[in-house]
């Protein structure tokens, strides 16, 4: 199924035409994730300011890659660091903005939502942290209720709170942190003056690379 979308050319215009995309992209239990997530990131958006309709494409969009073989995650999007090579799943989200750039999807904004999700939104790209905290919160996962809740009042402190908890969990684990979370937790206001140790007191699981 999926070798066969990768074949397609077609162009689908509609958005209607690249949620269908999705569904033929990743398994059935994913899809029911991927409108999870596009349903909270909306309501994220909403109740920040930011743009909802570009949050819940972006939703839907998140995951396209995420069921590909690692072959197809390497080809997609080289590895930057030993991490990557190591663990092309860290790559999905690079990949599928690949993909949808080969597709013609243009629109950057969600396309960096896209890219950053599996490994921390970058700058001030608030669809892009809308995403990220839907996809590490949406109700399915059973975790993370206080991150969501938290992101329906103040996205900021959301994902300061869901940055450093993955980066404290994986440090605490002896688990290296990707170079581009680290970049996002030292983006952080109150994490700009710490080092690689993390050493910030809180602590709550989350996964990788989501
Ligand atoms: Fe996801
Ligand atoms: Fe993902």
């Amino acid at each position: 199924m999926i070798a066969h979308v990768l074949k397609l050319h077609a162009q689908p215009t509609a958005w209607t035409g690249w949620e269908e995309r999705v569904r033929l992209m990743v398994r059935p239990r994913r899809f029911e994730h991927v409108v999870r997530v596009a349903e909270l990131a909306a309501q994220i958006a909403a109740a920040n300011g930011a743009d909802v309709a570009c949050a819940y494409a972006a939703g839907i969009l998140h995951d396209i890659a995420r069921d590909l073989p690692d072959a197809e995650l390497l080809r997609l999007a080289p590895p930057e660091c030993e991490i990557d090579g190591l663990h092309p799943l860290a790559l999905h989200g690079r990949a599928g903005r690949a993909l949808l750039e080969r597709w013609g999807y243009a629109d950057t904004v969600v396309l960096e939502a896209v890219e950053d999700h599996t490994t921390g939104p970058r700058g001030d790209n608030r669809v892009a942290q809308a995403v990220y905290i839907a996809d590490v919160s949406e109700p399915g996962r059973g975790v993370n209720a206080d991150i969501r809740e938290l992101a329906l009042q103040d996205l900021n402190a959301a994902l300061e709170k869901a940055i450093i908890s993955k980066v404290t969990y994986l440090q605490g684990r002896g688990i290296t942190v990707h170079p581009r979370t680290l970049r996002s937790y030292h983006a952080l206001p109150c994490c700009a003056h710490l080092t690689d140790s993390g050493d910030s007191g809180h602590a709550a699981p989350t996964s990788a690379f989501q």
